[in-house]
């Protein structure tokens, strides 16, 4: 196995479709990039594996799809106008600005970065000797909290609008309804609440493809709990489980790119009292994946309660005099950052054993070993030529699996078998169907009447089959 650059990811995401630069005919827009035919359908089945998982499976939890424009000042009781911002530093130099925290990060490791106060970011720098990315001299101002939060504004006559808040997490939507989802869904402690949708933050430093980007997509659960009925140590480490299972078991990422790593005491966010994150071994280092577990306490419940006069509290069904705020644990998951981690582990180049090409170069094979569940097609239709009858037979049996397995199913008639084979394992469709004379009678030597050949993307090999034993053999 090949571990991808970030380049050769970034080539065959545009080359084939996955994702493209964001408004590429304008000259594009700096860090943000657009979903093509197969990313969208790569990141989708993500997320339904995610919904699936987590909230379809499960008896304890239930889903959301909150407003991305809320009431301003659910994000002052958030906490997100005083505290959401990054140590910006301005080079005094070249006038360009930076996230401080990052630039000690690459050159001493994420713990070094996590615990500086906003005061020891500059003479960090400059003690570490860490000069400006832009213009190579050492010559930082202090670090200023620059807030990541887009603002905008609410109302039809310019300047006279309310200013708003683009969400910067989907979290603050699910602890607003927390109340409305106990009464309607008469949910018993504990719960939890899921919800899937874009989030903005005004990045100081976005970059590395789509892993820090302004707009992006969260995968967020709040799990609301009773600490003395249930202590958050247990929650803790069941969610910890629960989301390394999903990442290796249900992605089929490597658990060897894959580590937890506990927040420090003065890394931890204004809310949280313990945070586990997951990371993988991205091209340039470890970094974030996902928040495995966050324990929140009843901070967000008491501050909305406090900001917005409603009662929060919970009655305990079993005895009505017991009110309390629940506590809050919190998984939290990046559909974008996921989706690139998905990429980049099934990622491989091949050798084909010292076949050469045409031009005497040896044969090699791109191929994206995507679980079958991940993969965005998940069956390549192939007749072995143009001929009418052949294709009209090939678009039949298209057609019965889609009807039968509800799956992406691609049909390809152009080229050589071997190049469609190759395209194939490209885009990481695990089993291509090859429809030839055989199947339709006409050439014995190909195979019986009414059988195709199934190939398999990561072992290369081929079985010949019944059609009418199709559907169940590829069904993932
Ligand atoms: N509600 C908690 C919260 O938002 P976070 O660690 O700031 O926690 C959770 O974000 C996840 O969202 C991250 O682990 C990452 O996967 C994703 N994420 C955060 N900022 C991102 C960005 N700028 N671009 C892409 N994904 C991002």
């Amino acid at each position: 196995m090949t571990n991808a650059s970030l380049d050769q990811l970034v080539s065959l995401c545009k080359r084939r479709g996955f994702v493209y630069p964001g408004s590429e005919i304008y000259g594009g827009l700096a860090n943000t990039w657009d979903y093509g035919p197969l990313g969208v359908e790569l990141k989708n089945n993500i997320k339904q594996l995610w919904w699936k998982e987590f909230v379809r499976k499960r008896t304890d939890m239930v889903g959301l799809d909150a407003a991305i424009l809320m009431n301003p000042k659910a994000w002052e009781a958030s906490g997100h106008v005083g505290n959401f911002a990054d140590p910006l530093v301005d080079c005094k130099a070249c006038k360009q600005r930076f996230r401080g925290d990052k630039l000690i990060e690459e050159k001493l490791g994420v713990e070094a970065a996590a615990i500086l106060k906003l005061e020891q970011v500059e003479p960090m720098l400059t003690a570490e000797k860490i000069t400006c990315p832009n213009c190579g001299k050492l010559d930082w101002a202090p670090a200023k909290k620059f807030n990541l939060m887009f603002k905008t504004q609410q109302g039809v006559i310019e300047g006279e609008g309310t200013d708003i808040y683009l969400r910067p997490e989907t979290a603050q939507g699910i602890f607003v309804n927390f109340k409305n989802v106990a009464m309607t869904s008469r949910m018993r402690l504990p719960f939890g609440v899921a919800q899937i949708g874009k989030a903005f933050r005004n990045e100081i430093t976005p970059g590395n493809f789509t892993f820090r980007t302004r707009e992006f997509e969260q995968m967020e659960i709040e799990y609301f709990f009773d600490p003395e009925a249930t202590p958050w140590e247990g929650i803790f480490e069941t969610w910890k489980k629960d989301t390394w299972s999903f990442l290796t078991e249900t992605l089929g990422i490597k658990a060897e790119n894959l580590r937890f790593r506990d927040h420090e005491k003065d890394e931890l966010s204004h809310y949280s009292k313990g945070t586990t994150d997951v990371e993988y071994k991205f091209p340039w280092g470890w970094g974030e994946l996902c928040a495995a577990a966050a324990y929140r306490t009843d901070f967000d419940l008491t501050q909305h309660q406090t900001f917005s006069g409603e009662d929060m509290q919970y009655s305990d069904p079993d005895d009505q005099t017991r009110k309390i705020i629940p506590h809050v644990m919190e998984p939290s998951f990046g559909a974008d950052r996921i989706t690139l981690a998905v990429m980049l582990d099934a990622y491989d180049e091949e050798s084909l054993g010292g076949a050469r090409d045409d031009s005497g170069k040896e044969d090699t094979r791109t191929v994206m070993h995507f679980a079958a569940k991940v993969a965005p097609m998940k069956i390549a239709i192939l007749p072995l030529s143009k001929k009418e009858h052949l294709v009209a037979k090939s678009k039949e049996i298209h057609a019965m699996l889609v009807e039968q397995l509800d799956a992406n199913v691609d049909f390809d008639v152009t080229g050589s078998i071997g190049k469609r084979y190759r395209r194939q394992d490209e885009i990481g469709t695990p089993k291509c169907v090859t429809v030839d004379f055989g199947t339709l009678g006409e050439d014995p030597a190909q195979g019986e009447t009414d059988t195709v050949t199934v190939r398999d993307r990561d072992t290369q090999q081929q079985v010949r089959m019944k059609i009418s034993e199709l559907a169940e053999y590829l069904r993932v």
